[in-house]
């Protein structure tokens, strides 16, 4: 599930693709139909679903909608990647410690509601830390609270930028999804 640029749903293709992870990604589900991970979907074949709440203006409609998509693949694992809507708790009672985000901070530092996008690197800035990274964790019904599966640490530099660390993050998160998903996996038996 994504809403942006899709560059980690991308880096997890890849990994597919040359067969670093064995996984078959089924479709995409998007909030934002013109999103770059749709156009990324669509480049690879890969079915699109856009569900947000103008194309599913009902409560209900909306909630079943994810529901449908899940009960018409067979879903191991859904994974979150730059997705800015909160998740239904249908769909999470439905795929119980199967669904999976990924974060640019060292949770629980610097995670929450409000804490996204650059603001996570600016308020890493403004602690003067370090050290920040990047976290592979369950998704619970809160924002960012749920088990931690997997963490990356990522060097903060003197003179770095808000964009300049955000940029080093992200090349972590790329490095960190497929793997923790990997380990994941194969500590529930895959
Ligand atoms: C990433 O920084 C991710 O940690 C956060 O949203 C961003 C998505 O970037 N949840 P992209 O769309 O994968 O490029």
């Amino acid at each position: 599930m994504a809403s942006g640029a899709g560059s980690n749903f991308k880096a997890l293709l890849t990994q597919i693709e040359e067969k670093q992870l064995s996984a078959v990604c089924q479709f995409v589900i998007v909030n934002n139909g013109n999103c770059g991970a749709a156009q990324i979907a669509k480049a690879h074949g890969i079915p699109v679903y856009h569900i947000s709440t103008v194309t599913h203006p009902e409560p209900v409609d909306y909630e079943q909608a994810f529901l449908d998509v899940v009960n018409t693949h067979a879903v191991d694992f859904l994974l979150l990647a730059g997705y800015m809507k909160k998740v239904t708790d249908s769909l999470l009672d439905r795929l119980k410690d199967r669904v999976l985000n990924i974060h640019p901070s060292l949770l629980p530092k610097f995670g929450g509601q409000g804490f996204f996008g650059i603001r996570v690197h600016e308020a890493v800035l403004e602690a003067r830390l370090a050290w920040t990274g990047a976290t592979v964790h369950l998704v619970s019904g809160d924002y960012d609270q749920g088990r931690i599966l997997g963490q990356s640490v990522v060097p903060v530099f003197g003179g770095d930028t808000p964009e300049m660390l955000a940029a080093r993050v992200l090349k972590a998160e790329h490095n960190l999804y497929w793997k923790t998903l990997r380990d994941y996996a194969t500590s529930l038996g895959f």
